[in-house]
């Protein structure tokens, strides 16, 4: 049985992935200059899977370390030392004489292995010790590449979630020192709290990075690639359909992909003229709790400005006749835009709002 052709959810590597050679190559040649990274996106744009599939390519050790599910310091320290432990890529024994050898505190490691070999480290140390244990960690990469004379890139994906941490400004005043030797790159799917933490000048991480921009798929290229993964199976579908799938998805790639999954999932050859309209209803269908617990973390303003900006557009949102049919003054309009731009559910692209997620808008036209 050939692996089916489109997966949606969770990264995608080799297997599954779609183009994206501008910015493999920028990451690539940014990582060969020793730059700190930025790069956020909303949420299932295909981040990770970039950065992974990307770092897969290349010679350099890399660390991943997802912030999302890290409630505090201590649970912090713990990841990454995980993290960086199972980057080693070697015996659970020489990785604990490696700490051992290289730590300034004398640590306390214990290994725990799962069902299939495969070990997980924890530091313990008592919550009194954080500070101490959270320098000596974040060290770590640096010390490593140091003494292996090779370079080392950390990425810290849902980065935003450090905010809620604490420990920002401890990451920063250590990480800084680490540029001739280790490539931090930081992934977030809220831009608000990524362009805060690193464009304002308040805020510890500063300038410290170059912003690398990942857009959306371009038709092009899903058009090969869903084509293809069609005729693996020795169906087909028409162009036409793609570009149907794509006017629904607009390149976003887990919607694409999720689209393209159940076309091909109820075909037996050819795609029928109206299956793209029928497998965009059961998505939605499918994804409606997700779209409602959107809508309700909302205030009443919030949801009106949505409906205005489906309704007029994004352009000049802010002419007397457009905001009187809504019962709006531009201050209140203002205020509310600015929620909608905080809570990440809308963004500007030349000088125009649009919604970020394009089936929560589709979902909102037909509501
Ligand atoms: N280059 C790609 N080619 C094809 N599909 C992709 C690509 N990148 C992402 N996808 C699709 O998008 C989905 C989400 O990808 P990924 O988890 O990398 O996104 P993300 O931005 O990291 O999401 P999250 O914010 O939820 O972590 C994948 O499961 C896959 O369906
Ligand atoms: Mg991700």
């Amino acid at each position: 049985m050939i692996r089916k052709p489109f997966h949606y959810g969770g990264t995608v590597g080799k297997l599954h992935f779609c183009n994206r050679t501008i910015e493999i190559n920028e990451l690539k040649a940014d990582l060969d200059s020793g730059l700190n990274l930025l790069l956020y996106a909303p949420r299932r744009f295909g981040k990770t899977s970039l950065v992974l599939h990307t770092l897969k390519q290349t010679d350099y050790q890399y660390i991943f370390l997802d912030f999302m599910s890290i409630v505090d310091e201590h649970e912090f320290i713990n990841e990454y030392f995980n993290a960086i432990a199972k980057s080693l890529n070697t015996t659970a024994d020489k990785v604990v004489d490696f700490f051992k050898k290289i730590l300034k505190i004398t640590p306390n490691i214990s290994v725990n292995f799962d069902i299939n070999g495969a070990p997980s480290f924890k530091l313990n140390f008592l919550h009194s010790e954080n500070k101490i244990v959270l320098k000596e960690v974040l060290e770590l990469p640096y010390l490593y590449a140091k003494h292996h004379k090779k370079r080392v890139v950390v990425i810290f994906d849902e980065f935003q979630e450090v905010v809620n941490l604490g420990i920002e400004d401890k990451l920063r005043s250590v990480l800084q020192h680490h540029e001739d030797l280790v490539s931090y790159l930081f992934l977030g799917s809220k831009k608000s709290i990524m362009t805060n933490l690193f464009f304002n000048s308040t805020k510890p991480f500063h300038k410290s990075v170059k912003h690398l921009p990942i857009n959306a798929i371009e038709a092009q290229h899903w058009q090969s690639y869903i084509q293809e993964g069609f005729a693996t199976h020795k169906k087909t579908i028409a162009p036409a359909h793609i570009d149907a799938i794509l006017a629904v998805s607009k390149g976003f790639p887990y919607y694409t992909q999720q689209i393209a999954s159940e076309l091909f999932n109820g075909v037996e050859k050819h795609v029928a003229d109206d299956s793209v309209a029928e497998a965009v209803t059961a998505l939605l269908e499918k994804e409606e709790d997700l779209f409602l617990n959107e809508w309700n973390r909302l205030s009443q303003q919030q949801k009106k400005a949505l409906k205005f900006l489906i309704h007029f557009g994004g352009e000049n949102i802010y002419q007397k006749e457009k905001m009187e049919t809504f019962n709006f003054t531009s201050s209140s309009l203002k205020k509310a835009v600015e929620g909608l731009v905080a809570k990440d559910v809308i963004d500007m692209k030349q000088h125009c709002y649009y919604l970020q997620d394009p089936l929560f808008e589709l979902f909102l036209k037909r509501m």
